[in-house]
């Protein structure tokens, strides 16, 4: 019997953690049958990989205006969207329409319009969309899941999630595509679709309505001026540059992936991979904060801040039968990008205080640490476990409601897509003017 077959879309940091799975330990499960991309060199390099590191013919690579060509050809059943965030809509509208399922990299769109697209497009068709949100697989996060859904703490009324962008790991997202409103949709969608829909899972519940405030205060070349910092903006990208003590100096010529996936591919497309975080024209944020109402209640207060010295969250929710927190830091990062299976596994070791710990404080009783095993791999282990779902053959029924569909992947683009309206006009934002989720529906698992 024929494997099921997958076609790959977008060809970057990310795509390398798929391909890579899906050439080793997913090779009985799907055959990667295609690789889209605009950059000739980035679809060379991959095919360098599969032919060389993991010992497989080499696949067929179309160039995007191909993909209708690539669908005829190559007749994918799945669809894997790995492309900068602003073509994730036209692949999975194209997908759908031509008959394939899609599993779709966070955020599953950046704007309202394309995602009331994307939810009636799926809507209408009979194939799957998923959202890959590895984030819900880790195990300290699902052992969070598992202790709220149980009653541990009663009914959970309020959250707080703090989350830390480091100045390694932050700065990444000033450097390319990310720091464009119109390509990623800022930070708040970019990123923090993966807080909110955290949140929303924990829950089980749907946002209603968003408060929110955004700033640029730290990148950006007018707050480098500012804080007396102005030899850091003298030039627009970094490597090979005389960068003196600039910290956020990232020099291409690094790493294997960086060379050949970036550096040696600028003549493709033009696309720069470490320019400046202090040049002018960057249009997110870089601190921001929200505060969300759901449906049944619950509220949120939420942060983010893409500048600090450390790495990490702090989450805790109160319940009326007692508190819990949540507590996952890395340390302090050198100044190195965490982007590619190469690199996410590196300098998570460094800092005092790092690691992952859940304490629960019952109301009128002494609080508990809840241990578990320490995870490995890339995201704190998550990674693998979601693969093995979204890829392998088989996978069991999920016990904790974790695989997340197009529904679901937009209630959470949909607090970010709010928020940055709520920044924009100063009012608070119901979600429910931007993008039709079912209205009757209270939990999220009433979403699909
Ligand atoms: N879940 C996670 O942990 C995680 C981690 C990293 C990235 N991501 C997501 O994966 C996606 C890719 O991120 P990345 O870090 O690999 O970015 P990247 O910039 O390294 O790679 C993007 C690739 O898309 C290609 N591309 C550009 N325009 C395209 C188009 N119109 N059609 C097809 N391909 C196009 C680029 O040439 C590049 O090869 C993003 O949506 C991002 O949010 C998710």
């Amino acid at each position: 019997m024929s494997l099921p077959r997958i076609a790959v879309v977008g060809t970057g940091g990310r795509a390398l953690c798929f391909v890579e799975t899906l050439l080793t330990r997913h090779r009985a499960a799907r055959t990667l049958v295609a690789l889209v991309d605009p950059s000739p060199t980035r679809l060379a390099y991959h095919n360098e990989l599969i032919t060389q590191r993991w010992h497989a013919a080499p696949v067929p690579t179309y160039a995007p205006e191909a993909f209708d060509r690539m669908i005829t050809e190559q007749r994918p059943d799945t669809i894997l969207v790995c492309s900068p965030d602003f073509t994730h809509d036209r692949y999975i509208l194209a997908a759908l329409a031509a008959g394939c399922d899609v599993i779709t990299e966070k955020p599953m769109t950046i704007d309202a319009a394309r995602c009331t697209a994307v939810l009636q497009a799926a809507q209408r068709s009979p194939r799957r969309v998923q959202v890959a949100f590895n984030y819900r697989w880790g195990v300290y996060r699902t052992k969070v899941k598992e202790l709220l859904a149980t009653g541990t703490i009663g009914r959970v009324h309020s959250v707080n999630l703090e989350y830390l962008l480091d100045t390694a790991h932050g700065a990444d997202y000033f450097r390319r595509w990310h720091s464009e409103m119109a390509s990623s949709g800022g930070l708040l969608v970019h990123k923090s679709t993966h807080h909110f829909d955290l949140v929303n899972w924990w829950l089980d519940a749907i946002p209603a309505t968003v408060h929110a405030h955004g700033d640029l205060v730290y990148y950006g070349r007018e707050n480098a001026l500012r804080r007396g910092d102005g030899r850091w903006t003298e030039y627009p990208r970094t490597t090979g540059m005389a960068t003196g003590d600039d910290p956020f100096a990232l020099d291409l010529r690094e790493t294997e992936s960086f060379r050949r996936l970036y550096l040696a591919a600028e003549a493709d497309s033009g696309y720069i991979r470490d320019r400046n975080v202090f040049r002018p024209g960057i249009d997110i944020y870089d601190q921001m904060s929200a505060l969300v109402k759901y449906r049944t209640g619950e509220v949120l207060t939420y942060s983010l801040v893409a500048y600090s010295p450390r790495e990490g969250m702090r989450v805790t929710f109160n319940g009326d039968r007692g508190r819990l927190e949540y507590y996952e830091f890395t340390g302090s990062h050198m100044n190195r990008a965490v982007t590619g299976s190469e690199f996410q596994n590196e300098q998570h070791g460094s800092a005092e205080a790092a690691g992952e710990w859940i304490r629960v404080f019952p109301h009128f009783a002494p609080s508990r640490l809840v241990e578990l095993p320490p995870a490995h791999g890339p995201h704190g282990g998550a990674d693998e476990v979601m693969f093995e779902h979204l890829l392998g053959t088989n996978p069991p029924p999920d016990s904790w409601d974790r695989p997340a569909g197009p529904e679901q992947g937009a209630a959470s683009i949909l607090v970010g897509i709010a928020a940055n309206q709520s920044i924009a006009t100063q009012r608070p934002v119901h979600l429910d003017e931007l993008a039709p989720l079912p209205a009757a529906a209270r939990r999220l698992r009433d979403l699909r």
